[in-house]
């Protein structure tokens, strides 16, 4: 295994980690939700998810992913050969691919959304025009499936250069801009007339709107905004060198991703009450909403380019991680080179993906338990498949594992203590209680 690619720095490793968290989940997902489930709320109880539950999946992948620095079923067949314990890996793949196809879609409309920008042609409708011009997009018979056809084409540029060329060097790149888009537009938006009732909405939660409803979104938001359970960060964390403490990059993961969804929060919220809109919209709200007070903005083409270029950042960073999982999975466990791993990776994303895109035009009345494609396939990955591989994940190297060679991985780093106390007990018992309530 001597020759298995690492990333080069610590700084590349956690780069390329946070660019896998940081996603649709936090500047697409997290400020619509938050305006769904009253806001202040929703985010106390989505910081102590990402606390109790977060951070020690996370590092429950991390020791699996680097103390093998294998993909998910070789380590899993490495770590305990003789359970079945690899046919969780097999979950992963599946769970990894169908985000990939419904996220490519969104993807796809945010390059579309960032073409019009550019092109000039997002500004100068009536308000109620917005609402039309997505919907007519979203459900046209093709325009959809190209967007998500090149930008899954774009995210296979990236990953056929390999780990270091590829995804290593594009994180180096898109992450600092993206933070940098972030902190202007931040910046922007607080210095608007309606900041303050946007960050009264976002910071004080109103217990009264505390109910195991929120718990659940708030849960699920966060298993996917910090990509776990579906063994995504292990894969990126057996590239990790052997001297990169392991609960330390996590806490700086979480910390960085959570930090991501909050300024979304604070970007777009007080635009929001500014021209008078309501933060309830829902995943509407970016291509519906924002672009009406685009219009009305100062400069609002000029913020609707950064909008959608931050947008792509995120989602690409991403949409590379995700992908990662089947290619180290097929590289190594069946023997085939990179190129056609990754290409094998695309086609199965471009048919799926098609398939989601059309749920909103032509398809949109093949369902299955009540769901479209797209629907079902967000549903079963984010509320079923990654809180099972959340539990799968923390109970496995909590109970399972050799405790000696998970001290060893987890030797140099701050509360240690703390999470494998939450890693065997808590984070697992909470999460099946809220995915059972999930279910009833
Ligand atoms: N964390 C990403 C986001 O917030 C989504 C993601 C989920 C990425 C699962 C990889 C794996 O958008």
């Amino acid at each position: 295994m001597s020759e298995r690619a690492q990333f080069t720095t610590r700084m590349g490793a956690i780069a390329a980690t946070v660019g896998s968290a940081v996603g649709l989940g936090n500047i697409w997902r997290f400020p619509y939700e938050a305006g769904q489930n009253g806001g202040g709320a929703f985010l106390l109880i989505y910081l102590l998810c990402v606390v109790v539950m977060g951070i020690p999946v996370m590092v429950a992948e991390f020791v699996i992913g680097r103390s093998t620095h294998r993909n998910v079923c070789g380590a899993l067949r490495q770590l305990s050969p003789h359970s079945k314990a690899r046919w969780f890996g097999y979950v992963g793949i599946t769970a990894s691919l169908m985000i990939l196809s419904f996220y490519s879609v969104v993807c796809g409309w945010i390059v579309e959304y960032l073409v019009l920008a550019v092109s000039g042609r997002l500004t100068g409708l009536e308000p109620n025009g917005y609402a039309t011009m997505f919907t007519s997009f979203a459900s046209h018979p093709w325009r959809p499936v190209l967007w998500t056809a090149l930008f899954l084409l774009l995210n296979h540029l990236v990953l056929r250069r390999g780990l270091k060329r590829g995804i290593e060097r594009a994180s180096n790149v898109m992450m600092p801009l993206l933070f940098v888009i972030l902190v202007i537009f931040a910046i922007h938006s607080l210095l608007l007339p309606g900041a303050e009732r946007a960050v009264n909405f976002l910071m004080a939660p109103r217990l009264e709107d505390v109910t195991p409803d929120v718990a659940l979104k708030a849960m699920g938001q966060a298993f996917f905004s910090l990509s776990l359970g579906l063994s995504c960060l292990l894969t990126y964390a057996s590239y990790f060198k052997n001297s990169d403490s392991l609960t330390r990059n996590a806490t700086v993961i979480a910390l960085l991703d959570t930090l991501v969804a909050v300024m979304a929060g604070l970007m777009i919220f007080p635009a929001v009450f500014s021209y008078g809109m309501e933060p309830q919209a829902g995943p509407k709200l970016i291509f519906e909403v924002l672009p009406i007070i685009f219009n009305q903005m100062h400069m609002g083409i000029v913020w609707a380019v950064l909008l959608f270029m931050l947008l792509f950042l995120a989602s690409i960073t991403s949409s590379i991680s995700m992908s990662e999982i089947s290619i180290a999975f097929l590289t190594e466990e069946h023997n085939i080179s990179r190129e056609a791993a990754t290409t094998v990776n695309t086609g199965i994303a471009v048919v799926f993906g098609s398939l989601c895109a059309l749920s909103f035009g032509p398809l949109s009345g093949f369902t299955i338990c009540g769901k479209t494609l797209f629907d079902l396939f967000d549903f079963v990955s984010s509320n079923v498949l990654l809180p099972l591989g959340g539990i799968f994940f923390s109970l496995f190297v909590g109970w399972h594992l050799d405790r000696r060679m998970v001290n060893a991985q987890l030797s140099h780093g701050p509360f240690v203590a703390i999470v494998i106390f939450c890693m065997r007990y808590v984070a697992p018992v909470a999460i099946a209680s809220v995915f059972i309530y999930g279910l009833l």
